[in-house]
């Protein structure tokens, strides 16, 4: 296949295997050797224990991988580390929004990490307890979150960007004891008031004991005296150490909410030794980092890209990271470039948005900056149109670097479909993720459940589990099966469309279902209409994605308002500002128009495809089912006094 008229891209790197030998010998290996396989890649872990079975197929599809193993992750972040010749190489390059940076070592995240630890016991937290985290890009966040691991506590990270309402949804539906959060962050020259959002929060939770605080921002904070504590208060400045707790390979290492298409998010709930096993070997066998290399996932560690690699697979594998905190065009245009020079990045992993976003400055930016250091460059989170994928290989990769193009979900743990540098990397195609990973069994499937034929589009599904997959939603192994296996009975669906080319290339084409990708955020339609409708201010609300050219999509929504208003742009503002400080920026509409009525079905339900449909300018399809045929025309004129 070739969109936009492109033509394959060869790697110019001796990586470059025209017959993909070694990826074909791994591949195959995986299922016809599966369990040999993974026994011999999972060693990428220490384990206590070793499994007495590589996968659990018992009670399908609650796969479990390595069952009966033993282990510790903090244990495999930075223990084992210390233990040999990684003691003071750094963990961490930390850079702050203002400039300022701290390098963090191994020994100095393994001390950080134990002496949170033990401030933890003392609270009373005790293995299987649950955590929330809602904190910025700073070091005390991977430490929180191995600091949990290290005692058995399971965390739940919440995006700092989320407000409060969504945090009490997390907090309640985790039923967490514990928030660990700070007084603010730094986010465009300004500071974002976290405690303050976390204490509006807690208003709607009943199950936290404790909120630790870090001193970050140097906002004001109410510190609440029979539950808060300042985080240098309670874990002090010494060395302790915690015995690191074994656990089981199926314990819970994290529980992270992500979107779907109802308006309740889902806690996927990842294991120990699966995860790890994954994670760490999807890294290596993509971007095959050196030893020495600089790695830069330029992600927040409040999503899974931040979980899986700024924080696990690159400690595993005792990699160098950088952490930003902050913007990515904060004082300038050029910072990310400026970043890769002064810190002489090796390898940069980002998304399609930023990659849109930084082109649209121009090429004058990334020439102020020396970036000969880069050997690979990655992206992940949606689609990449050929033209961003061509500017980013030209421009900042100087059509040397291999662009690793990933493919994957919050459910899935680490990379699913990608170019594999480790294995020999094939001809690249801009916009393709190319290969499935060794254990990844991609089909693409019409709606009867029948493969579709090359070059046809479909939705992709996953035929056999993978070590990394998610264990369950949260409290609720029913909608697990009934999100991920229903659909097509026994397989993982993903919620994609896709093609495979005849050179057997995927192509991702962006989601099938009622889930919305902002600047590579996973949003749910009904969300953000719920949340529309809980400002008290519209009685009814349709909303939908509008294709961007920087952002991918952005929000559309149609609101029936509560009362009729004469100053509708002081009512929209008025909404904009309560979907902010409820669910947070992210979620804010790009457009909101108001009308007197939306498109229903006679039944009442609301029509949210003619709605889409009219406001685009497309065929609305079939409209024998509407009840009142003049909201057609209401939308019609509320885009029309919009243009
Ligand atoms: C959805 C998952 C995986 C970490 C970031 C997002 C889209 C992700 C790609 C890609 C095309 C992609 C899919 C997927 N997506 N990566 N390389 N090409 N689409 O995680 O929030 O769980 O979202 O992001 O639609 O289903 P997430």
């Amino acid at each position: 296949m070739d969109i936009e008229g492109e033509k394959s891209v060869l790697p110019t790197e001796e990586v470059y295997h025209p017959d993909m030998n070694l990826y074909k010998r791994a591949y195959d290996d995986s299922f016809k050797n599966m369990e040999a396989f993974w026994s011999f890649n999972a060693e990428i872990l220490t384990w206590y224990k070793k499994w007495d079975r590589v996968l659990d197929d018992t009670k399908k599809p609650f796969y479990r991988w390595f069952v009966g193993g033993k282990l510790n992750m903090s244990y495999n972040c930075v223990d084992r580390h210390i233990e040999q010749h990684r003691r003071n190489k750094a963990a961490y390059i930390w850079v702050g929004e203002k400039g300022d940076e701290k390098i963090v070592t191994y020994d100095g995240l393994f001390r950080r990490i134990n002496n949170l630890a033990k401030a933890l016991i003392n609270l009373g937290i005790k293995k299987g307890d649950r955590i929330v985290l809602y904190m910025p890009m700073i070091i005390e966040a991977p430490v929180a979150m191995l600091a949990a691991a290290r005692i058995g506590a399971v965390f739940s990270f919440v995006f700092a960007g989320f407000g409060a309402g969504a945090l009490a949804e997390r907090i309640n539906d985790s039923k967490a004891v514990l928030l660990i959060t700070a007084d603010g962050s730094f986010r465009n020259g300004k500071v974002v008031e976290l405690k303050k959002i976390a204490d509006e929060a807690l208003e709607m939770t009943s199950t936290i004991r404790n909120v630790i605080v870090v001193k970050h921002a140097g906002n004001n904070v109410d510190m609440n005296e029979d539950r808060d504590i300042w985080y240098h208060e309670v874990v002090g400045d010494s060395y302790t150490y915690v015995e690191p707790v074994q656990m089981d390979a199926n314990d819970p290492l994290f529980i992270l909410y992500t979107s779907g298409t109802t308006g309740k998010p889902k806690g996927a709930v990842h294991s120990t030794g699966g995860y790890g096993v994954w994670v760490a070997n999807t890294l290596k066998w993509a971007f095959n980092p050196d030893e020495d290399d600089r790695w830069w996932c330029a992600a927040d560690i409040g999503w899974i890209t931040g979980h899986s690699y700024i924080v696990f697979a690159p400690l595993i594998l005792g990699l160098t990271s950088i952490m930003y905190e902050g913007s990515i065009t904060y004082p300038e245009p050029d910072r990310v470039w400026e970043i890769i020079e002064k810190y002489r990045i090796n390898i940069l992993y980002t998304s399609p948005t930023a990659i849109r976003m930084l082109m649209k400055f121009g090429d004058k930016y990334p020439k102020r900056h020396d970036l000969s250091t880069l050997k690979v460059l990655g992206t992940v989170g949606e689609p990449i149109n050929p033209s961003a994928w061509r500017w980013y290989y030209e421009t900042i990769g100087n059509s040397k670097c291999p662009i690793i193009d990933t493919y994957w979900q919050t459910e899935t743990g680490g990379f699913m479909i990608a170019p594999q540098r480790a294995l020999g990397l094939p001809p690249l195609k801009p916009g393709s993720a190319t290969f499935p990973l060794p254990g990844v069994d991609p089909a693409i499937l019409n709606d009867r459940g029948e493969e579709v034929k090359d070059n046809e589009k479909g939705y992709i599904v996953f035929r056999r589990p993978w070590p990394g997959m998610l264990m369950t939603v949260n409290n609720d192994d029913e909608r697990y099966v009934k999100t991920y296996f229903s659909k097509f009975y026994g397989y993982y669906f993903c919620g994609d469309y896709a093609i495979k080319d005849s050179d057997g290339y995927y192509w991702l084409l962006g989601r099938a279902d009622e889930v919305l990708n902002v600047a590579g955020h996973r949003l749910g339609t009904i969300e953000v209409e719920d949340a529309l409708v809980s400002t008290g201010l519209a009685v009814e609300a349709a909303a939908f994605g509008k294709p961007d050219p920087i952002k991918g999509e952005v929000i559309v929504a149609f609101i029936v308002p509560k009362q009729i208003q004469a100053d509708r742009r002081e009512l929209i503002s008025e909404i904009r500002k309560r979907i902010r400080s409820d669910l947070g920026p992210i979620y804010v509409p790009d457009e909101i128009h108001i009308v007197k009525l939306l498109p229903k079905t006679r039944s009442g339900k609301i029509m949210r495809r003619v709605v889409k449909a009219v406001a685009l300018d497309q065929i609305p399809g079939d409209l024998t089912t509407l009840e009142d045929s003049s909201s057609v025309d209401e939308i019609r004129s509320a885009i029309e006094a919009f243009r």
